[in-house]
């Protein structure tokens, strides 16, 4: 029996590792115990997802949120070391760029537990981003790197993987196994009358959310594309905490903004909006999952096979670019072609790798 230890703590965690735990679950020789940073702490920011996507209770929390980078990542490591020393596991797993993923690294790596990442080789090539920073050390300290993409893969390769003592296997896209095994269980969100046509829009990035010139531009560009367009805006805690009287231009009547919802309301969002306008990396790929065109309010993105097929354009912050674009997939819709993200087994493949 192998025991891994799971290390989750943010939103896009949860969900990626709803479908990997439950393939965990199929194996006989696999034994998962789950560590909950507590990064992200909100009931619709954590607890729905483990409601409704069936992840396990977790088996240790440690209740660390709301912190600088520095102060967080360092006492989720005193937190996961402690928990790692009581545990002995064969492996620690982890997934994405949160400081809960480089927390979880670290401690493995200190303690010599083999350290598995799911979703590694992403790069953006923009080390002003947290994310960037987390995902390259996190990589370089993994013993099993999951890549989601042929490009994730050949990042790796770049930067010299295919000669370190690690294996690198291209399993395909967890995201993507979310979706297939949830997406007949899509529940319109209650209490919120959805426009019969509409945008849906997500911002949290760093990069979007401090500076209050970047915010100002993409609510500029919002309430432009809501005169054409209305928007449906669940939005992020962080963003909430920014816009609340702070002298930001108010929301178009046309934007709708309301609460996070959960997966399941996601999901149901993604299937009957028109398009999707989001910094967010998992949105991104969602959207293509649904064959819906996606502007994307950042500058660079590690999906940088959705930008070549034409289904995702790049617009920052620029209103004027979020208008064009806009005007380009409402005249000419993209074609979607399907199999970017692998076939929908990546979380019975990442199981299977630790037997
Ligand atoms: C984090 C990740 C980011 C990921 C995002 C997913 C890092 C560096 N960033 O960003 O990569 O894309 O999660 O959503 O790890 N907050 C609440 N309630 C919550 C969660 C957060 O009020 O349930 C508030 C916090 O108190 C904090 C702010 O939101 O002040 C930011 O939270 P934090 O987890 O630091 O970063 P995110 O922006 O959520
Ligand atoms: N999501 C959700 N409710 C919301 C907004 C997003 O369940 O109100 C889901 C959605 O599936 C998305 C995922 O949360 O892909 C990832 O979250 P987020 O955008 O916060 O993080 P990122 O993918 O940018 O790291």
């Amino acid at each position: 029996m192998k025991k891994i230890v799971t290390v989750i703590g943010a939103r896009p965690q949860f969900i990626k590792a709803a479908p990997v735990s439950r393939a965990i679950e199929g194996e006989n020789n696999l034994q998962e115990v789950i560590l909950h940073t507590g990064q992200h702490f909100d009931e619709n920011m954590s607890q729905v997802f483990f409601d409704q996507m069936g992840i396990p209770r977790p088996d240790h929390h440690l209740n660390i949120h709301s912190l600088t980078h520095g102060a967080m990542t360092g006492r989720m490591l005193e937190g996961i070391e402690r928990i790692l020393l009581q545990e002995e596991p064969d492996w620690v797993m982890v997934y994405g760029d949160t400081n809960s993923t480089l927390a979880g690294a670290l401690a493995a790596s200190k303690l010599h537990i083999p350290l598995a990442h799911v979703e590694a080789g992403l790069r953006s090539f923009n080390t002003r981003m947290p994310e960037e920073i987390n995902r390259i050390l996190t990589d370089r300290v993994s013993q099993l790197l999951f890549c989601p993409t042929p490009a994730a893969m050949k990042n790796l390769s770049k930067e010299g993987f295919d000669a370190f003592p690690c294996q690198k296997i291209n399993s395909g896209d967890v995201m993507y196994d979310a979706t297939l095994l949830f997406r007949e269980k899509a529940r319109r969100p209650r209490h919120v009358e959805l426009p019969e046509k509409f945008a849906l829009a997500t911002v949290h990035r760093e990069e979007n959310t401090t500076r209050h010139k970047q915010l100002m531009n993409i609510i500029r560009g919002l309430n432009d594309l809501a005169d054409q367009c209305p928007v449906v805006l669940p939005m992020h805690p962080r963003t909430r905490k920014l816009t609340d009287g702070s002298g930001l231009p108010a929301f178009s009547g046309n934007i709708m903004v309301i609460d996070p919802v959960g997966y399941l309301e996601v999901l149901y969002l993604l299937q009957h909006c028109q398009l999707v306008i989001t910094d967010s990396g998992g949105m991104q790929k969602e959207a293509y999952f649904f064959k819906k065109p996606c502007i994307t309010l950042r500058k660079e993105t590690e999906w940088t096979e959705l930008v070549e097929a034409g289904t995702n354009k790049l617009c920052g912050s620029d209103p004027a670019l979020i208008m064009e674009a806009f005007r380009q997939f409402t005249s000419t819709p993209p074609r979607f072609t399907g199999g970017l993200y692998g076939k929908g087994n990546a979380s019975a493949i990442i199981a299977r790798a630790f037997l």
